[in-house]
């Protein structure tokens, strides 16, 4: 069934009180709102609500064993949902929240098992977005989103598809700004003696140890063979993926380029519309009919801040076969390759 969204822009620098309440409202009636955060835009309901939990996963499309994030607005809050909270966790949201941080926890009984996939650990994040606080704290503090895409689409890093995905599906749009990270927040699980990153992301391994000492990674996330199941149940499936087939092509700089051109002028006599992930170095040096540059080689940050809306952007244009550069996996570069690996269903041409 066909719903009326109610789409309402939304300015961070002068955020409209009004618009909020609305919003807030809308969630503790049961509905759902698409909202901004730093990471990217969340779909957002009452997470002490299974109702809304259920429309969540009905809207994206999602598998209900897919547990969603408990979106909080302040630090306080953080017992109401979440027990058994460790000093390394105290120390953790103290550092990196409000921020693109999710930690997963022992749940406390209040919170249903549609929000958290049937398990008995709840993921919570508190983000560091302006209009996302306010709208949470409207909402009564505790939201419940999963990122604000149809299910296996790359998530959306502005206002313009969360309306192209969720534009009859939902209650109301907030549209603001453009995500600020463009890129998921990063997961870890505080159950464990050490904690573990299952979804890299902004805050790096690097980052997280010198706060807490050792932390693990779900060794998984990296592994193209994919033979045993992440721990984070939304880490299997296919995900992030553009509509055209994409191939990650790893080598030494000169070959790739000339290895990617000929598959290019193959696509061209085939008739394929045909595009690269390419690099600011490198971009003027394929001839394709699309070419986005991932921005700076050296620079991860423009390459994770850019690569979502870049997968997209082949879907605007219907391109059908993308070749991608591949990006250094150190650092904020395990999040990037993370993705790209996922985007690609890994398929990773070795030169
Ligand atoms: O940056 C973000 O985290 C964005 C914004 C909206 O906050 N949200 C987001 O949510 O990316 P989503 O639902 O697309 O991804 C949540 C991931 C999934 O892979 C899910 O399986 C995992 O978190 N997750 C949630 N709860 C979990 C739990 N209790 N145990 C293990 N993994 C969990
Ligand atoms: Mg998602």
């Amino acid at each position: 069934m066909k719903m009326d969204t109610q789409i309402c822009k939304i300015d961070s620098q002068n955020i409209d009180t009004t618009i909020i309440a609305a919003a807030g409202e809308t969630i503790k009636r049961g509905g759902l709102v698409a909202f901004p955060t730093e990471t990217v835009y969340g779909l957002g309901g009452d997470a002490f609500n299974a109702e809304s939990s259920g429309k969540i996963y009905a809207a994206k499309g999602r598998p209900s064993d897919n547990p969603l994030i408990v979106h909080i607005s302040n630090i306080k809050d953080l017992d109401r949902v979440a027990k058994n909270i460790s000093p390394m966790a105290e120390k953790l949201a103290e550092r990196f929240w409000p921020g693109p941080l999710t930690m997963i926890f022992e749940k406390q009984p209040e919170v249903p098992k549609t929000t958290t996939g049937g398990l008995d650990t709840v993921a919570v994040r508190f983000p560091s977005d302006e209009v996302a606080k306010a709208f949470i704290e409207a909402a009564g503090g505790f939201v419940a989103a999963p990122s604000a895409n149809i299910s296996g689409k790359p998530s959306p890093t502005n206002g313009k598809y969360v309306v192209q995905d969720m534009d009859g599906r939902i209650d109301m749009i907030l549209y603001g700004d453009d995500a600020r990270i463009g890129l998921e927040s990063t997961i870890v699980d505080m159950t464990s003696a050490v904690p573990m990153i299952l979804r890299p992301g902004y805050i790096t391994k690097e980052m997280l140890e010198e706060v807490i000492g050792e932390v693990e990674v779900d060794k998984t996330l990296l592994d193209a063979d994919c033979k045993t199941a992440p721990k984070a149940p939304g880490m299997k499936y296919r995900h992030y993926a553009p509509e055209g087939q994409l191939a990650i092509v790893e080598g030494e700089s000169e070959a790739v380029i000339t290895y990617i051109n000929s598959r290019l002028a193959e696509d061209r006599n085939a008739g394929v519309k045909s595009g690269v992930i390419a690099t600011d170095q490198s971009i003027g040096r394929y001839e394709a009919d699309v070419v986005y540059s991932a921005g700076d080689s050296n620079c991860r940050e423009d390459v994770a801040h850019r690569l979502f809306t870049i997968l997209r952007r082949f879907d605007d244009e219907k391109v059908q076969h993308i070749y991608s550069e591949s990006f250094d996996d150190d650092g904020l570069g395990t999040a990037v390759m993370n993705r790209l690996l996922k985007a690609a269903g890994h398929n990773i041409i070795k030169l």
